[in-house]
């Protein structure tokens, strides 16, 4: 087996290959000096079980084209299976026609990496349930329910949070997991500004410490104005567990001054340094990856 790193997550990949006692396959990723990706391998290939560790973070665009250029590179070299890793899948978000006349960019994703001759993926947590039936070779969604609740302190006055109708059985499953109860959030996201409210809750929440359970945090908006509305109604702490942390534009800012207590995320998509912050806690998904590597 080999593994090859894209250069979306590299840290992730070199402690996938360690824990696997491996090193990294050798590959060259450069870009012309348009700006175009050149992918050339420099590894025998031929025959081999290969893996290919990529996140489709920002810039999501480009990685996803390294992706799919060290695919086609390895394909041609005739290795015997090529799996994808994308431990976060990049443009899932957009996982149906919203509103009429969008594209659906988890549907043309998934028909790239096809086209770039991946045998099947693993991936983590994807956004919702549309994502894997667009794809047409298997794809193994691994859960980090598990890997993000190692370190709450579970008592008698904890509850998870469902922050949204999207998050429902994701929340369920996670509540149901760690044995205890959960309340739902009414949010509502306006479709061209992005700007989120939460309306409502189903339960009291005063007097609790609440779990909130989510895929990603993107702007961070979901998370905050969760953390006040919940703290106005009385609840005592808020830690927000999240698996992906894409931590857009100002969002370590926002969320290292808000009232969140505590915020846990993965390693599926590299921090860097300057997002950072001291409430903000990284769990490796590198075990995880490692022991669902047998396709
Ligand atoms: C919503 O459908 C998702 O599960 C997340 O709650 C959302 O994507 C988070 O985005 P933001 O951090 O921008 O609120």
């Amino acid at each position: 087996m080999i593994l090859f790193s894209g250069t979306s997550n590299e840290s992730l990949a070199q402690k996938v290959a360690v824990q696997c006692g491996i090193p990294l396959g050798k590959v060259e990723i450069t870009r012309f000096i348009d700006n175009e990706c050149r992918v050339y391998v420099q590894e025998d290939v031929t025959d081999k079980e290969i893996f290919v560790l990529q996140s489709l973070s920002q810039i999501a665009d480009q990685n996803l084209v390294e992706l799919c250029l060290l695919g086609q590179a390895l394909k041609q070299l005739k290795a015997k299976q090529v799996t994808a890793i994308i431990p976060w899948m990049g443009y899932s978000k957009q996982d149906k026609e919203f509103r009429k006349g969008e594209a659906v960019s988890a549907q043309l994703v998934a028909k790239f990496i096809e086209a770039a001759g991946f045998d099947t993926i693993i991936t983590v947590e994807l956004h919702s349930e549309n994502v894997t039936p667009y794809f047409h070779i298997p794809v193994k969604e691994l859960a980090t329910r598990q890997l993000l609740s190692q370190k709450l302190n579970k008592h008698a006055r904890m509850i998870v949070v469902s922050p949204d109708k999207g998050g429902k059985s994701r929340s369920e499953q996670f509540a149901k997991a760690i044995g205890l109860p959960v309340v739902y959030l009414e949010k509502t996201r306006d479709l061209q500004t992005g700007a989120v409210k939460i309306l409502s809750t189903s339960a009291d929440v005063k007097d609790f410490d609440v779990v909130i359970f989510d895929d990603i945090i993107n702007t961070g908006s979901t998370a905050i104005k969760s953390a006040q509305f919940l703290k106005a109604q009385g609840a005592l702490s808020i830690h927000f567990l999240a698996t992906h942390a894409v931590l857009a534009g100002d969002a370590s800012y926002q969320l290292s001054k808000s009232l969140i207590d505590q915020i846990t995320v993965t390693d599926t998509i590299f921090i860097p340094r300057q997002n950072m912050f001291a409430k903000l806690n990284v769990i490796s998904v590198a075990s995880l990856l490692v022991k669902n590597l047998q396709t």
